[in-house]
C-alpha cells in the first residue's frame, strides 16, 4: 500500500484517535506533542498512521506514540512507517534511535526487532508508575517497558 509521510503542521487536527492507539494517557501524548514532531501517514487525504520522534539525548532520538489505524493494520503499513522514522531520524543526525513497549506487547516487539532494533534493557513498572490505570493486552498485565535500540 503507498503511502506518503509528512509533518504534521498547524492547519492539520492533531490526530487523537490514533495517537491514544498508542498510548492510553492523552496526558504523555500532550507531552511528547510538546517535546516532539508529529508525522502522519496519509493514503491519498486519509490520516492512516501517526509517529513522533522526539530528540531526547545529543545524537539519539526516540519513536513515541508509533500507530496505524484499525482498519488498515496487519498489511505492512506500520513496517513502512518504523522505516520510515529510522531515515528522518538519520536526516536529523542521530546516531542512535530509541524505542519503547510494553512487556505484553508481542507484535510490536516482533515488528521492531525485524526493522533491526535490538533490546537492551528493561524499565520495571514503567507502566505501574506512569499509569492510573491497570493495563492488559493479550491476557498479560503491562507493567514493564521494554527498551529497545538501533545504531544509524
Ligand atoms: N500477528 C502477528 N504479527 C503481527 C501482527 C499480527 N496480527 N500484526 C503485526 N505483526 C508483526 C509481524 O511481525 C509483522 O511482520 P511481517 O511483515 O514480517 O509479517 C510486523 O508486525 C509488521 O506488521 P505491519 O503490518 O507493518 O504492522 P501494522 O501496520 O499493523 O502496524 C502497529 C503495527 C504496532 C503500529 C499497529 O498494530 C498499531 O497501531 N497498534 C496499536 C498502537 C500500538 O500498539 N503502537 C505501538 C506502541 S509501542
Amino acid at each position: 500500500m503507498r503511502i506518503t509521510v509528512e509533518k504534521l503542521d498547524t492547519r492539520t487536527e492533531t490526530p487523537y484517535n490514533l495517537l491514544l492507539l498508542a498510548d492510553p494517557s492523552k496526558e504523555i501524548v500532550d507531552n511528547y506533542l510538546r517535546r516532539g514532531d508529529a508525522y502522519l501517514a496519509k493514503i491519498e487525504d486519509e490520516i492512516i498512521g501517526v509517529y513522533v520522534l522526539l530528540q531526547t539525548r545529543p545524537q539519539t532520538i526516540e519513536i513515541v506514540n508509533i500507530a496505524v489505524h484499525e482498519d488498515y493494520q496487519g498489511r505492512g503499513i506500520g513496517k513502512q512507517l518504523v522505516l520510515d522514522a529510522i531515515k528522518k531520524a538519520k536526516m536529523l543526525h542521530a546516531k542512535t534511535v530509541e524505542i519503547g513497549t510494553g512487556n505484553t506487547s508481542i507484535h510490536q516487539l516482533a515488528l521492531y526487532q525485524k526493522c533491526g532494533f535490538r533490546i537492551t534493557g528493561i524499565d520495571q513498572d514503567f507502566f505501574i508508575r506512569n499509569y492510573d490505570e491497570e493495563i492488559y493486552e493479550n491476557g498479560i498485565q503491562c507493567r514493564d517497558m521494554i527498551r529497545l535500540r538501533l545504531q544509524v
